[in-house]
């Protein structure tokens, strides 16, 4: 298996013209959802903006699975660096109430408080997330024989498919930085194991939160992707940063 880094700038130049008319077609701006009531979520007392000193700290006993820079190791375990302080708070306070089903993260999530989540978001927005490497392996038959995977992950990444699967970039980014707030997480760089995981899921109807803080977007984006083609967007998302925005992440 021949393996090789991808970057949002070289990505870029790969776009054929007939997917970049596609994308044309499919992208549109998406306008940023009412945010959940994070602080509502968990507890009355107000949580003001993370502090990444205090959060670094709080942070210690995450390391063991999410790596102390958030960059997990082991790739069952999702990278936190570079995610946005407001989503990472959203996912905590639903891990605690049970709106996100995982025992591990329930338990970790339980002694937390609402500002003890800001905080450690706005540490783990503070790192640079370190991409890993797409999977250039040539597909043998099917309706994708003679592509890379990552280039049927690109291809939907960028352009959608004519079935409805909307293009991923509208809102998750060029470089899979997302759109920083409690929405749109960064996806960019992240474990394929761990994506393939979740798409799996979404793919079969899960939805985190309920009621008001349910958000049902991926359920219908991930709909219509066949087992190759989510392979395909893991291993691309895997190799797709852009060291150069990595940093804009953090959340006010
Ligand atoms: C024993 C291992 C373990 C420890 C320790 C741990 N986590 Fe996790 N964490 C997980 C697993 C497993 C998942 C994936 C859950 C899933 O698939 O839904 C996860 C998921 C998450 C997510 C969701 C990420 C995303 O991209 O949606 C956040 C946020 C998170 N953890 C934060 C933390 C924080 C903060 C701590 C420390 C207070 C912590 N975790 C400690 C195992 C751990
Ligand atoms: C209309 C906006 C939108 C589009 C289009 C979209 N997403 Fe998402 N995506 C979201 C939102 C919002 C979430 C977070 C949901 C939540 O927090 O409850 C998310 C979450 C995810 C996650 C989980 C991230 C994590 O850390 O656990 C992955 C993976 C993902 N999206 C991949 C994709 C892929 C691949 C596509 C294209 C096929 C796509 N998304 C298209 C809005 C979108």
């Amino acid at each position: 298996m021949k393996l090789s880094p991808i970057i949002g700038v070289v990505a870029a130049v790969l776009v054929t013209g007939a997917i970049a008319a596609q994308q044309a077609a499919t992208v549109k701006p998406v306008p940023e959802l009412t945010p959940a009531p994070i602080v509502a979520l968990v507890e009355n007392k107000p949580a003001t903006a993370g502090d990444a000193t205090r959060g670094q700290t709080k942070a210690g006993t995450c390391a063991a699975c999410h790596g102390a820079d958030g960059n997990a190791g082991d790739p069952q375990y999702p990278k936190l660096a570079g995610q946005h302080e407001l989503y990472i708070a959203r996912h905590l306070a639903l891990f605690k109430n049970g709106g996100r089903e995982n025992a591990i993260m329930m338990g970790m999530a339980a002694a937390l408080s609402a500002q003890d989540m800001r905080d450690i978001g706005a540490y783990f927005a503070t790192q640079k997330v370190l991409a890993g490497i797409g999977d250039d392996t040539l597909i043998g038959e099917g309706p994708y024989q003679g592509k890379k995977y990552y280039q049927v992950g690109e291809r939907i990444y960028r352009g959608g498919k004519a079935d409805g699967t909307p293009s991923c970039i509208a809102c998750h980014g060029p470089s899979g930085r997302g759109i920083p707030g409690p929405s749109y997480p960064a996806i960019g760089g992240q474990h394929a194991t761990y994506t393939v995981a979740k798409l799996a899921a979404f793919k079969t109807g899960m939805v985190w939160g309920k009621d008001a803080q349910a958000n049902a977007v991926m359920k219908a984006a991930a709909k219509n992707l066949s087992d190759e083609e989510i392979q395909g967007l893991a291993t691309y998302l895997q190799g797709l940063h852009n060291n150069a925005d990595a940093q804009n992440s953090s959340a006010k």
